[in-house]
């Protein structure tokens, strides 16, 4: 018999390494990374009704009306792709009535991350991050630096990524992060995100086998 697949949550401020700790859990294991502020950005880049009005919303650092943003996440959740082999949920829920309206969907986490980093370290974080446009990978001019002259050429900046607008998407999420941890706080794990980042991901590579290895011994007592 199969153990029922992993259902994660990760939230944490603007650039407080979200992205990146997904990306490196999805190496590790087979969960399929659902991240909302992407699948905002494809809309933008298709052109879409909702992307034009979503760009409204993400340009002033705002949460994008739940209207676009929930119907959105629900339906990448129930995918079979997602039901197969768990989720991972990146930047999202951001509010307690996104939250509100998963639990209502059947939509409940094992575990919830949360990255907890100091504000100061965020905004060096916004101004020097890079994205790959060709393999989405994330860079930092410093911290994660590109691999190769050719990579380093191609590398694109976020339309958010200003220390402007990077002040009111940190306002957005204070105002809102208190609502949705009460939601979570019998299963959220803090972790300092402030490490650099293979170490950050140690503490969630060990929180998560370990997770595993219990489960799996629960079930083998039944
Ligand atoms: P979203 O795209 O989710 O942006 P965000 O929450 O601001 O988070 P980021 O993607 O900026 O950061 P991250 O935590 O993934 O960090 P990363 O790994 O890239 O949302 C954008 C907008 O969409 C929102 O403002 C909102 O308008 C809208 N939106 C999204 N979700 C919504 C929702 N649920 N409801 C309504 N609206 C929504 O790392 C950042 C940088 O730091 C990188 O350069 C990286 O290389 C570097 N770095 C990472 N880790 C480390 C480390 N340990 N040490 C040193 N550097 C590191």
């Amino acid at each position: 018999e199969e153990t029922e697949p992993l259902k994660i949550m990760i939230s944490g401020a603007p650039a407080s390494g979200k992205g990146t700790q997904c990306e490196l859990i999805t190496k590790n294991y087979k969960l399929v990374h659902i991240a909302a502020g992407d699948l905002l950005r494809s809309e933008i880049a298709a052109g879409t009704e909702n992307g034009k009005l979503a760009k409204e919303f993400m340009d002033k650092g705002q949460l994008v009306p739940n209207k676009i943003v929930v119907m959105m996440v629900k339906e990448r959740l129930m995918q079979p792709d997602s039901q197969r082999y768990g989720w991972l949920l990146d930047g999202y829920p951001r509010s307690l009535s996104q939250a509100t309206a998963l639990k209502e969907f059947g939509f409940e986490p094992d575990i919830f991350i949360l990255l907890e980093v100091p504000e100061e370290i965020l905004v060096e974080r916004v101004v020097g991050r890079r994205m790959d446009p060709v393999t989405g990978k994330i860079y930092h001019l410093k911290y994660s630096p590109p691999e190769t002259e050719e990579i380093a050429a191609r590398l694109t900046q976020r339309f958010d990524d200003t220390v402007e607008k990077v002040k009111l998407r940190l306002q957005t999420h204070r105002q809102n992060v208190e609502a949705v941890l009460s939601l979570y706080k019998d299963i959220t794990v803090k972790i300092n995100g402030a490490a650099p980042k293979e170490e950050v991901f140690a503490q969630i590579d060990k929180l998560l086998s370990e997770f595993l290895e219990q489960k799996k011994s629960t079930l083998g007592t039944v």
